[in-house]
């Protein structure tokens, strides 16, 4: 039995783009209606993950052309311009408004606003609060939007988005409690979701970062953007894949390799100054510094540790009382799960995937190609951050177009009033009905949930890692193709309606593969290097064949991959240098 509910706005996510989305929107009317659905309760959402810093222009040496020219240059020019200028421009005052509400950031002794320099910087302009920035980002969000009168469904797993009449209507969810399945409709629809990072092996990203924004979009015939651009974080400590914060390495800490040797000198990136130098060594952009790292373990310069190979993070000099000021968690977390007090020892790490530069098509106000549908946060692609994200970019981001598409999508449900209940009540039973037999009541499965998972990561982080070529992808291509044939063949133990965690992990695992095909098609597409994109048989970026978007678009088959112009305004494309 369906239980249908309606609002105005229904926000799908509550982490950070969530809830700044539903701020903005009730803040623009509030006679909305508006709700926010999450698989988690707000505050578990993966935001609370970020530690080193947001960008933003504060500081009186700094300008809004240093930090859109700083974004372009480590996008390797794939990132829309007109995208990136205003995010830059309305970066700050989002920042400022997070300090009214009541966001902690770290002082400086004069009482302004502390920054450090982040990878890629020419200029220091990453906000703070010690190395705990997106859990106060979050807190400081979620105690806001108690302000307002929004709807919560908390612990609601949306399986399905209603596509009725042309315009997104809403979407089908199960509340994990009781295991019912909802209607949930809605004028306009946000995306909010997260990233994908479970598609690999190794990676910083929570347990729920599967991937389902972009899968209710794409299986609702929206394209997905540029997936093939997938951040691998330089600092990632074995063998859980939790993040060391690039702040360790922007406070002073250096990287070195099996012979205490500073080795990213020897890949361009500038000398090894006793120092931070801004854009070299160090403080070089991630996808650089992540490559390094492949080269230095294919010399044997790496050291072989328990969970792979490792270089070295050295922060021992910064001394106890610094690190226990600016860099706290890298303490607590080095000490917690590697048993390693980095005020007297080396921390092991390795580059780890962190964030996927592609997600859902979206403009520059949230919106996508579906009427009524809007996404923001890292399942969007609006596109800024193109090939390569600059570390501590994506914090304003969420801001920034989390409330771009909560106006948006304001200004669309009071244009659009009609539903069409009866319609939506359809769909609901149908995704319940196709919920019950391929899932709780079918019978005879034969595949394992956590073997075919631990396949689709393997294969991602063999055929679409750092380095790619042809004939790898290919083979993940095809790897990814079984696994999708085998997947309706999997079993399920837990029939039961009550928190059926056995179901979401199937529900992820198979948004999961959408988004994996997705990323690892558009790879095969791109014969070209650029950003995180590295390609060892097209060496070369290619402008001519390549300035342009992906899209990958979802079939029955492999995806269909189409391609967009980037929006190049003033910064025609150019050689990207560090080091200097
Ligand atoms: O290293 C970090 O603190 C990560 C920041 C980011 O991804 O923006």
């Amino acid at each position: 039995m369906v239980e249908p509910s309606e609002h105005d706005i229904l926000i799908i996510g509550g982490g950070g783009a969530g809830l700044r989305a539903a701020i903005a929107a009730a803040e623009m009317d509030p006679t909305l209606d508006i709700a926010i659905l999450s698989k988690v309760y707000p505050m578990r959402s993966h935001t609370v993950s970020a530690e080193g810093g947001a960008a933003a222009v504060i500081k009186p040496a700094d300008s809004f052309a240093a930090h859109i020219e700083d974004t372009i240059t480590g996008s390797d020019w794939l990132a829309d311009q007109d995208a990136v200028e205003a995010f830059v421009k309305e970066a700050a005052p989002e920042m400022i408004q997070m300090e009214h509400w009541g966001c902690p950031w770290s002082r400086e002794p004069d009482g302004s606003v502390a920054v450090r320099p982040f990878g890629g910087m020419r200029i220091e302009r990453t906000w703070f609060a010690a190395d705990k920035t997106g859990f106060h980002m979050l807190h400081t969000l979620f105690q806001t939007s108690l302000k307002f009168r929004i709807t919560r469904y908390d612990e609601w797993f949306a399986t399905r988005l209603l596509v009725e009449g042309g315009r997104c209507q809403g979407a089908a969810a199960i509340e994990l409690r009781t295991g019912r399945v909802h209607l949930v409709a809605a004028r306009a629809v946000i995306l909010c979701t997260g990233g994908a990072g479970r598609i690999y092996p190794f990676t910083t990203n929570g347990a729920i970062c599967a991937g389902d924004g972009m899968a209710l979009a794409y299986r609702a015939g929206v394209p997905l953007k540029d997936m093939e651009f997938v951040q691998y974080h330089p600092t990632g400590l074995p063998p859980t894949g939790i993040l060391i914060t690039e702040a360790a390495r922007s406070e002073g800490g250096i990287m070195i390799n099996k012979d205490g040797y500073r080795y990213l000198q020897d890949y361009g990136m500038g000398p090894p100054d006793p120092w931070p130098r801004l854009r070299a060594m160090e403080m070089g952009p991630r996808d650089r510094i992540s490559q390094a790292f492949v080269h230095e373990m294919r010399k044997g310069r790496t050291i072989k540790g328990p969970y792979g190979d490792v270089v070295h993070l050295d922060v021992r000099h910064l001394g106890e009382k610094k690190i226990n000021q600016k860099i706290p968690f890298v303490r607590e977390l080095s000490l917690h799960y590697a048993g390693i007090d980095p005020v007297r020892e080396l921390i092991p790490v390795r580059p780890v995937v962190h964030y996927m530069m592609g997600g859902v098509h979206t403009d520059v106000w949230g919106a996508t190609t579906l009427p009524g549908m809007y996404a923001a946060g890292e399942c969007a692609c609006v596109s800024i951050n193109g090939a390569n994200r600059l570390g501590s970019n994506s914090l304003p981001e969420l801001l920034v177009f989390g409330a771009r598409a909560g106006r948006a999508a304001a200004a669309f449900a009071r244009e659009h009033q009609a539903i069409n209940r009866p319609a939506l009540i359809t769909q609901v039973l149908d995704e319940e009905y196709r919920l019950s037999r391929d899932f709780l009541r079918k019978e005879g499965g034969t595949e394992r949930i956590a073997t075919l998972r631990a396949e689709m990561t393997l294969a991602m982080e063999d055929g679409c890692g750092i380095f790619r070529d042809e004939a790898g992808i290919r083979r993940t291509c095809e790897r990814l193709a079984d696994l999708r044939a085998h997947f309706p063949r999997i079993a399920l133990d837990d029939r039961t309606l009550t928190y059926n965690t056995e179901l979401v992990t199937a529900l992820e695992l198979d948004f999961m593969l959408d988004a994996a095909q997705a990323v690892a098609h558009s790879a095969l597409a791109r014969a070209e290097s650029r950003g995180s994109h590295q390609r060892t048989d097209y060496p070369k970026r290619d402008d001519e064949r390549f300035l342009k978007h992906t899209l990958a678009y979802r079939t029955d088959g492999a995806p269909r991959i189409d391609y967009l112009d980037v929006v190049v305004t003033r910064w025609p494309p150019a050689e990207r240098v560090y080091g200097r």
